[in-house]
């Protein structure tokens, strides 16, 4: 019986947050500190032909101007664990706007900043290619997608035969447009060499993979780069890879030979690390009269930079969402001058559910179907990639649960049928679903002899909950309050941890903190029952339970002795142990995948075409839910995030000059308090033995699948205007189909 887990306990770092005691990577306090700034180019493509920088050197406050006429020398980073693979400062050759040209130190922020304004750069400036379809006519099938790790063309059964099988055919295109984070703590470094000794605080999601990348680019081993990232302010995958500011910060400290912090300004975060790069997705659905699919072909095309490989893998839920036996999913990609796309929430899925679950929709109206009978109907008992059985899935309730608590039976499935004064009302619905996957973890537990425990874990908090869920899950396993616990995270001096994305850390780490915690109870364990002075002597381990901070006999609790007595009795201060999450299982004959079903009421505007999401729900299968209150914000975020991907999100760039146009918070446009409704969100309950030995399955970025395209359908429930370009402004829907 949980006594912890899945409690909706406050945030652990709450209070330091608040009061401001929470140091995020610029407020870390360092003597001695100097300025970073960036040189940018204005160019999207061409050469440098001329870069005068000797007002520069000579501005008050100037301790260095480093660009490729005096870059001293170090290793180039590759994609992936770099973020693009784009060699940094190391010739006049110029492939996007904002690319890096160079980096100025001064003492003090301002005059760096006004050092910057005095480079002259001199370019011979080249059309560049930045327009999505001009792109394509060059473009190519990529091989693989998903960093390589999976093939781009998937299939299976026969599409000619499907289509013919078929009695009524969907085929659509979807766009979604290019997209950038907005977390609300920008990227940002702070670089402190102490003779060859590197301590380097990263706003990263990554401190390990970060470590290990910038050991190779300035040569020298692991051990002597300390990474440290303790708070986030959101990453949402922009924070994942190591981009080239963090390299050139790292240079600057060893140049000046005096620490450098360097913050990207919010319109650098739109050219610097990475964003969701815009989708063309071609859907062709076809299925019996009955609304069985016979035919699933999915193609998406879309763009990278012209120096890596990294296509938006839209198709891959499609691969395994609904039970159609003939599939064809593939890509076509392009190369604009743009740096390296990158993952953003759901790299794939957002997208990619966008389109199927609009396509599913129209497929409902073509067969006079109720959408959610539709996804009965094709409803995948097992996965249709692989044909093997899912860990968990409770997909069924989630649509069931989902459509009660909405009132989905109030619908009225006839388009522009319902109205409320000048504003038409619609109701509509998608699915949801991520891989529930896991990275390699450790963590370590030291039981003190003061009943104090330490957990440690190098892994990090994007602010989503991570010491709290962590906290909670070795109180559980000891048998401790929660205040006894202290759980350290965000360090490559700690035990080694995966990064923090592809919504893993729950499962990752909280099976490598159960573990550790398992081995360190079951230490103190084995002193007592082998300890003929402990009242548990020649007890059997099944016969124990740990409660408030005690070894207790099961049948007569009142029996037993505290990890404190056992400790000092054995005169030792602490007993450690390690753990990880390796698991004995064959995980491989299960498929692991999250799912949920989002409902959406919206509101449009018959006259102004403006769409007002009022209503929302969400229910979702995903696995053991640690915290229900932390796991609720984060799918509020998420769901959140899915208005701002339906309604206004876009980021505009200049066809001519392939500038970013709307690099703020104040022209690229996210949800406020008032553009978000009342979102409910359940989970149901689920027991997953196989996916890991929590049975945590991650939310991260489930809450974002599928709720464009639930509002997307809503908004056809509501004028009878099919919107499949995102996002759904008013100027689309006022000029009809
Ligand atoms: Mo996430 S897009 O894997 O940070």
């Amino acid at each position: 019986m949980n006594k912890v887990i899945g409690k909706p306990i406050n945030r652990v770092d709450g209070k330091l947050k608040v009061t401001g005691g929470a140091r995020y990577t610029t407020d870390i306090p360092i003597e001695n500190l100097t300025y970073g700034v960036l040189i940018e180019s204005t160019i999207a493509k061409g050469k440098i032909t001329k870069l005068e920088t000797t007002a520069t050197e000579t501005a008050p406050g100037v301790l260095a101007v480093i660009t490729h006429l005096n870059v001293p020398k170090f290793n180039q980073i590759t994609f992936f664990p770099g973020g693009q693979s784009l060699p940094i400062l190391q010739d006049e050759n110029i492939y996007y706007q904002g690319q890096h040209i160079g980096i100025i130190v001064a003492e003090t922020l301002e005059q760096a900043q006004y050092a910057a304004t005095l480079v002259k750069v001199e370019y011979q400036i080249e059309q560049p290619t930045i327009d999505i379809d001009e792109a394509l006519k060059q473009g190519y099938k990529p091989e693989r997608i998903f960093l390589g790790m999976l093939p781009a063309h998937s299939f299976r059964g026969d599409i000619n035969s499907g289509r013919s099988q078929a009695e009524v055919l969907v085929e659509q295109t979807y766009s979604t447009p290019m997209e950038n984070h907005n977390p609300i703590e920008p990227s940002a470094t702070l670089a402190v060499w102490e003779d060859d000794h590197l301590t380097l605080y990263d706003t990263t999601q990554g401190v390990s993979s970060t470590q290990a990348a910038i050991a190779k680019v300035f040569d020298i081993p692991p051990e002597k780069v300390r990474v440290i990232s303790k708070f986030l302010g959101g990453g949402f995958g922009c924070k994942a890879f190591v981009w080239p500011h963090t390299i050139l910060t790292t240079l600057a400290a060893r140049y000046v030979q005096r620490p450098v912090k360097l913050a990207l300004t919010r319109a650098q975060m739109y050219t610097s690390v990475g964003y969701r790069a815009p989708t063309r997705q071609h859907l062709t659905l076809g299925a019996t009269k009955d609304g069985k699919l016979t035919l699933l072909q999915h193609i998406g095309e879309t763009i990278t930079s012209p120096f890596d490989e990294f296509p938006e893998p839209v198709t891959m839920a499609t691969n395994m969402m609904y039970g159609c036996p003939n599939l064809d999913t593939n890509y076509h990609l392009g190369r604009i001058n743009a740096g390296t796309p990158t993952f953003m929430r759901a790299p794939g899925e957002a997208p990619g559910m966008f389109a199927l679950e609009s396509a599913m929709d129209e497929l409902s109206y073509a067969l006079e179907l109720d959408p959610i009978e539709l996804r009965l109907r094709n409803h995948a008992d097992v996965d249709p990639a692989t044909g093997n059985p899912w860990s968990s899935k409770s997909l069924k309730e989630c649509y069931q649960r989902g459509a009660e608590i909405f009132g989905w039976k109030h619908r009225n499935p006839k388009p522009a049928s319902m109205s409320n004064g000048d504003s038409l009302i619609g109701l509509g619905m998608a699915s949801a679903t991520f891989p529930a996957n896991s990275f390699p973890a450790t963590a370590k537990v030291t039981i003190y002899n003061s009943g104090e425990i330490l957990v440690e874990s190098g892994t990090q908090d994007l602010g989503t909950g991570t010491y709290t869920v962590m906290t909670q899950v070795a109180a559980e396993v000891l048998g401790v309050s929660l205040e006894k616990v202290e759980f350290k995270l965000g360090d490559t001096n700690l035990s080694k941890a995966p990064l923090t994305g592809n919504s893993t850390t729950a499962s990752s780490v909280g099976t490598a903190v159960q573990a550790a915690a398992m081995s360190a109870r079951n230490k103190v364990l084995e002193m007592a029952i082998s300890d003929s002075d402990s009242p548990l002597y020649q007890a059997k381990p099944e016969e124990i339970i740990f409660d408030s901070g005690k070894l207790l006999w099961q049948n007569n609790p009142t029996v037993g002795e505290s990890y404190r007595d056992i400790l000092s009795r054995h005169s030792l201060e602490n007993i450690e142990a390690v753990g990880n999450n390796a698991s004995k299982q064959k995980q491989q004959e299960y498929a692991k995948h999250s799912f949920g079903a989002v409902f959406v009421e919206v509101q449009v505007d018959r006259l102004l075409g403006e769409v007002r999401v009022t209503r929302c729900v969400g229910v979702y299968g995903a696995g053991r839910i640690l915290n229900a209150k932390t796991a609720r914000s984060q799918m509020i975020g998420g769901i959140t995030w899915g208005i701002g991907m339906a309604l206004m999100e876009h980021t505009v760039m200049s066809p001519q000059y392939g500038r970013i146009l709307n690099h703020n918070l104040s022209d690229y446009l996210i949800p406020v308090q008032l553009d978000v409704p009342d979102i409910q969100v359940q989970f149901v309950e689920e027991e997953d033995p196989y996916v890991n030995a929590l049975g945590t399955k991650g939310i991260g970025e489930l809450s974002i699948v599928g709720v464009a395209g639930a509002i997307a359908n809503a908004v056809y429930h509501a004028t009878g205007k099919r919107i499949r370009d995102l996002p759904i402004t008013p100027d689309k829907l006022l000029k009809g189909e």
